[in-house]
């Protein structure tokens, strides 16, 4: 038997087994295997040379060949089988949740102060019966003026200067068309109020704004009469502004009433220092009395239009919703509603 065949086998079965250990992953391993037990392999030359041993040798190489295959490749899975293990625990670890740590938040926003005094308004009138209804921003020149007494050559048309779409269609400049779109509608007794945009064509200062939020209200019942627009307009101006506002209705004009008023209440600030005028005064400028809405009557001519019964009376009104968030909340600038700057609309 040739000693040297032995020895290279033994030295084989030793490279082999050091080479494993020191794979340092598995495509290095890998490559060990190939070098030994690969087509070109070490161990394969090897098995494949037994043919040239003599019938003396060939039986116990080849046996011990064989059993050394084995073993080193049942080492390579072991060792491979090692590093998938290891691969995994720090594929784990590396995935691992923490679940210590805080989330991200998402800060909440808040409603506008526009929003805040539309949504107290609307509370305040359900309150007394009323039912909200939606009017369109695109009206005709018939809705917004025509049928609200307001006819083509009427000076009072320029208070209510529009954006027109087209020749007659235009971007509504008050929330009265409602009155007229429901009354057509729905018979009464009605207790509606309507609440949205309104367009003008005017410039832009501290107090005007070429779009704005109005509410309207009206109410048409048989027997309806001015005591009871002030009652309900009393009882509106105390909820927001406090229940021991002095409320005042003076004499007024729009075409769609009869007699027509603009509700004044008394200043809560000057209120607040004992009743006395303050010259300087952010709310009143010294005049005392506080505008808050207009109002009156609807005009006969605007219940004829509609066809509503001669046994129905009503009054009706409108209020700009950013002139009481302003007074409200001490703001004297109407531009500020609409700039979306943090700074203001984090207050409210
Ligand atoms: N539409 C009026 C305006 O924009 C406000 C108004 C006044 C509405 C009196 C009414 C009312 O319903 O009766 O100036």
């Amino acid at each position: 038997m040739s000693n040297t065949a032995v020895e290279d086998l033994d030295g084989l079965f030793e490279q082999a087994g050091h080479q494993i250990e020191e794979a340092r992953d598995e495509q290095e391993l890998e490559e060990v295997r190939i070098r030994f037990l690969g087509r070109k392999g070490e161990l394969t030359a090897f098995l494949r040379n037994l043919a040239n041993l003599s019938p003396e040798e060939r039986p116990f190489l080849g046996k011990r060949a064989n059993e050394i295959k084995e073993e080193i490749q049942e080492a390579f899975q072991r060792q491979f089988e090692k590093f998938k293990r290891t691969n995994l625990s720090r594929q784990l670890e590396n995935e691992k949740l923490d679940f210590s740590l805080p989330g991200r938040a998402i800060p909440s926003g808040a409603l506008h102060p526009v929003t805040l005094v539309l949504r107290e308004a609307k509370e305040i009138f359900r309150g007394m019966g009323f039912q909200v209804i939606q009017g369109p921003e695109i009206e005709t020149d018939y809705y917004n003026f025509e049928a609200l007494n307001i006819p083509p050559e009427h000076p009072s048309r320029e208070m209510w200067d529009s954006f027109y779409l087209e020749e007659k269609i235009l971007l509504r400049t008050h929330t009265s068309p409602v009155q007229i779109r429901v009354l057509e509608k729905i018979p009464p007794p009605l207790r509606v109020i309507s609440a949205g945009k309104c367009y003008r064509r005017d410039s832009v200062d501290a107090t005007h704004s070429f779009q704005f939020y109005q509410m309207e209200g009206f109410l048409v019942d048989e027997g309806i009469g001015f005591s009871h627009l002030k009652g309900v307009l009393s009882e509106f101006v105390r909820a927001v502004f406090g229940g021991d506002r002095k409320v005042n209705f003076v004499p007024s004009y729009f075409p769609f009433t009869e007699p027509s008023v603009e509700v004044l209440m008394d200043c809560f600030k000057c209120a607040e220092t004992g009743g006395e005028k303050q010259e300087s005064c952010r709310i009143c400028g010294g005049g005392k009395w506080v505008e808050i809405l207009g109002a009156g009557m609807i005009h006969p001519f605007v219940l004829r239009r509609v066809s509503c019964s001669s046994r129905y009376t009503g009054f009706a009104f409108g209020l700009g919703i950013e002139r009481i968030a302003m007074l409200k909340y001490g703001i004297d600038d109407i531009r500020l509603f609409y700039e979306s700057q943090l700074r203001f609309l984090r207050q409210f």
